[in-house]
C-alpha cells in the first residue's frame, strides 16, 4: 500500500524506529524496555485493526445506501417508461380520432358544396319549370279549397305533375305512399279523377298524420285517400337493424300497384328509405311502379342500387328533376 500523506509516512517511520529500538533492547538484555516497546507496537496493531473494522462497517453502510438509491432509480426509470408508453398510446389514439373527425367533416363539407352547386346551377330554369308544372296542375283541381304548399319538404310541382301522369297511365288500384303531406292530397285528387284508385299513406309523426288527415278532410278526399299513423320500429334489412314504419299498419294491403317513397325523413337515420322495397316487395304486384323522390342524394342512390340488384326493380326513367320511376320487372330475389 503506498503511503500517501506525510502524516502516514511519519507514523510509519515512528513504528519502524520503535521496532528497531525494541529489537535493540531485547538484544542488549534490557527486557523491560523491550516488553514496553512490544506493548506499544501491539497496541498500535490493535488500533489499526479496530480502525479497519470501523472503515469496513462504514463502507458496508455506504454500499447498502448506494444499492437502495440505484434500486429507486431503476424503478423510477421503469415507471417513467410505463408512463411514456401509456401517454404515447393515448396520443396516437387522439391523433387517429382527430384525423377521422377531420376526414368526416371534409366529406360532409364536400357533400354540402356539391348540393349547393347543384341547386345554384338549377336556379335559372327551375322556378320557371315549377311555375309551368303548377299551371298544368291547378286546372285539374279547379274549385279546390286552398292547397298546401309544394316544394321544400313536400314534393315539387314537377314531381306532383309526374305522379299525376303515372296515376293516369298506370291506373293503379292501390297506391301506398311513405311520408304524408301535400303529395297525399294531390294523390287523392288524382285518384278521384281516375277512379277506382285507393291511396294509403304511412306517416311516422302523429302530429303530421293528424295534419294530413285534416287536409284530406278539408279537400273532401277521405273516401279515396287515408293516412295511417305508423311509428318507426326496428326492422331487419340484409342482416342490419334499421328504423322504418310499422308495416303492421298495412296488414290489409296485400297488393300494391304504385309505391311512392318520400319518407321517412333523412333525419331519422342513414338509408332511411331503403327498407321500403325489401319489406314490401312481396306485395308489389309484378309490373308495379315505384316512385322515389330525392333520387340524387347519396342514401337514396344507394337504396336504388340495392333495389335494382336484389329486389327485381329496374330504373325506368326520371319523373322530374328530383324523382325517378322504377318498375318491378322480375319476381323478388
Ligand atoms: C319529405 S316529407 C314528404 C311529405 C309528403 N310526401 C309530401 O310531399 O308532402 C317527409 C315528412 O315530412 C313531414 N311533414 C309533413 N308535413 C310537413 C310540414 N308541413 N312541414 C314539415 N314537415 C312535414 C312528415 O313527417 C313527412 O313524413
Amino acid at each position: 500500500m503506498a503511503l500517501a500523506t506525510p502524516r502516514q509516512r511519519a507514523l510509519a517511520a515512528l513504528v519502524a524506529l520503535l521496532v528497531v529500538l525494541t529489537g535493540l533492547a531485547a538484544l542488549t538484555g534490557r527486557t523491560g524496555w523491550a516488553l514496553a516497546g512490544l506493548a506499544v507496537l501491539l497496541g498500535y496493531v490493535a488500533g489499526l485493526l479496530l480502525d479497519l473494522r470501523h472503515r469496513q462497517q462504514v463502507a458496508a453502510r455506504s454500499q447498502r445506501r448506494l444499492e437502495g438509491t440505484v434500486e429507486q432509480a431503476v424503478s423510477s426509470v421503469a415507471g417513467l417508461h410505463h408512463l411514456l408508453e401509456q401517454h404515447g398510446a393515448g396520443l396516437t389514439a387522439l391523433d387517429d380520432g382527430l384525423r377521422a373527425l377531420v376526414r368526416e367533416e371534409a366529406e360532409a363539407a364536400a357533400g354540402r358544396h356539391r348540393e349547393t352547386t347543384h341547386r345554384l346551377s338549377r336556379l335559372d330554369y327551375e322556378p320557371v319549370n315549377e311555375v309551368q308544372a303548377l299551371l298544368q296542375l291547378l286546372p285539374k283541381v279547379q274549385g279546390a279549397v286552398p292547397l298546401p304548399p309544394v316544394g321544400g319538404w313536400a314534393l315539387s310541382a314537377g314531381s306532383l305533375l309526374g305522379l299525376w301522369d303515372v296515376v293516369e297511365r298506370e291506373r293503379p288500384r292501390t297506391v301506398v305512399e311513405c311520408g304524408s303531406g301535400t303529395s297525399t292530397v294531390w294523390l287523392g285528387y288524382a285518384a278521384r279523377a281516375v277512379g277506382g284508385v285507393r291511396v294509403v299513406a304511412l306517416e311516422h309523426n302523429a302530429a303530421y298524420a293528424e295534419r294530413t288527415h285534416a287536409l284530406l278532410g278539408e279537400h273532401g278526399l277521405l273516401d279515396v285517400a287515408e293516412v295511417r299513423h305508423a311509428p318507426l320500429v326496428d326492422v331487419e334489412v340484409d342482416g342490419a337493424t334499421m328504423r322504418w314504419y310499422d308495416a303492421g299498419r298495412l296488414e290489409d294491403v296485400s297488393s300494391i300497384d304504385l309505391l311512392v317513397v318520400d319518407g321517412p325523413p333523412k333525419s331519422t337515420g342513414p338509408l332511411a328509405r331503403l327498407p321500403a322495397v325489401p319489406l314490401l316487395r312481396e306485395r308489389l304486384r309484378p309490373g308495379a311502379v315505384v316512385v322515389m323522390d330525392d333520387a340524387h342524394r347519396p342514401d337514396e342512390r344507394e337504396a336504388l342500387r340495392r333495389w335494382s340488384l336484389s329486389d327485381g326493380l329496374e330504373l325506368e326513367r326520371p319523373l322530374s328533376r328530383d324523382a325517378v320511376v322504377l318498375r318491378r320487372t322480375s319476381p323478388s330475389a
